[in-house]
């Protein structure tokens, strides 16, 4: 792949003095998929499943059309994949539907410090109402989990496990597959935060067997507002919606309804169409490319950056053993929300904060950290223009006795 080629399809790329290197919080889009969304209104936009005319069977036929572009990206049965408005409406659906009906006060549920909000909130929320215990992996050394310490914490009370694949602060990936193997043992159910990982690696929800799955499309190239839910169809089709109204529904009495099967049982309401269609671009132009490819390229990249950082000095790199294109850092006794302004000085873009994992931050033992994160679109150039206002920063706190 030739990220300089890549780069022409992305029209916020044109301004060539601006650096992106925030894709972790969210991708840049290309032309063909704001194509696609623009050809949607302007050719065919339309409500989907309810019109009985032309233009209504093309929308619907896009929007399902885009599902089967995700199941196939993920390896599932079309029915078993939700249309969410994100990765965290996705995640949430799985605790307000699955974990509230089916834990109580004498179950377990295993997440970690790694977990983003979104992941850990709604099981906190489902321990609140059951009365279940939320039990932490311990995170080894480099603040990975492992396969040990995940066993140290699985026991027959186990009746739930929410891990994510990929961390956004550490870029870590989770030995997910072995964790899903072990849990089944225990006859405890997993879902998998796949918002970082999705993007970059590819996903086989049939090989890894996991439960359920999230992510958004909005990091992968695609629009904002829409996310994906896969779950196994047996669990999916057992789950009461959490979301009542049009188009989720079969009949309707004064004081009873049923339900459509999944998943247009969970998708209630006029759904993110554009979106969605612009989600399935978003997949072509990545399968295009190449998992594979991207996920190799991001990975020479964040390498051959956290070497040139070494060389700074002064830098505290959290993750440098990271598999992926994340690099979580600060520039020694500096406030990261002090530094990130240099880097916007700059023209760079990138993020401040605790990244909505504060758990893990808290774990670092720090106030937040500066991130990096890399992708398909980044060269060697856009490091090498962040590495030296990297070195600049650190130089002017310096003077300034930081
Ligand atoms: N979850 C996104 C991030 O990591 C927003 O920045």
């Amino acid at each position: 792949m030739n990220p300089y080629e890549i780069k022409k399809d992305f029209p916020v790329l044109e301004d060539i003095t601006l650096t992106y290197l925030d894709t972790a919080a969210s991708s840049l889009k290309p032309n063909i998929v704001l194509d696609t969304m623009d050809e949607y209104y302007k050719k065919y936009g339309v409500n989907v499943h309810r019109g009985v005319y032309n233009i209504s069977f093309i929308a619907t036929e896009k929007y399902e059309a885009s599902r089967n572009k995700v199941a196939t990206f993920i390896n599932s049965r079309f029915d078993e994949v939700v249309f969410t408005r994100g990765a965290s409406s996705a995640l949430n659906l799985v605790a307000s539907s699955y974990g509230l009906n089916n834990l109580t006060k004498d179950d377990e549920i295993i997440v970690s410090e790694l977990e983003h909000h979104s992941h850990v909130l709604p099981w906190q929320n489902v321990s609140n109402i059951t009365g279940a215990k939320l039990i932490y992996v311990p995170l080894n050394k480099e603040g990975r989990i492992t396969i040990e310490n995940f066993k140290k914490v699985l026991s027959n009370k186990t009746k739930f496990v929410a891990l994510n694949h990929v961390s956004n602060v550490m870029g870590y990936i989770a030995p997910i597959k072995e964790i899903i193997a072990l849990a089944h043992e225990k006859g405890a159910k997993v879902s998998i935060d796949a918002a970082q990982s999705a993007p970059h690696t590819k996903i086989d929800v049939k090989d890894l067997d996991c439960d359920f799955l999230a992510f958004s499309g909005h990091k992968m190239l695609g629009p904002t507002g829409i996310g994906v839910l896969y779950g196994k169809k047996d669990l999916l089709q057992g789950m009461p919606p959490i979301e009542f109204g049009g188009d989720m529904n079969d009949n309707v009495e004064k004081f009873a309804a049923s339900w459509k099967d999944t998943p247009y049982k969970f998708e209630t309401g006029t759904p993110p169409i554009a979106e969605a269609i612009g989600l399935g671009a978003a997949i072509d132009y990545i399968t295009n490319i190449g998992l594979n490819e991207i996920a190799k390229h991001e990975k020479e990249l964040k390498d051959y950056t956290v070497e040139k950082m070494k060389q700074i000095g002064d830098i505290e790199i959290y993750n440098p053993t990271s598999e992926t294109g994340i690099i979580s850092f600060n520039i020694k006794g500096v406030h990261p929300h002090d530094a990130i302004t240099f880097f916007d000085g700059d023209n760079i873009c990138m993020r401040a904060g605790h990244h909505c994992a504060q758990l893990v931050i808290k774990w670092l033992e720090v106030v937040a950290t500066l991130r990096v994160s890399i992708y398909l679109y980044n060269t060697k150039e856009d490091c090498d223009k962040f590495v030296e206002s990297l070195k600049n920063a650190r130089d002017f706190f310096k003077k300034m006795g930081f």
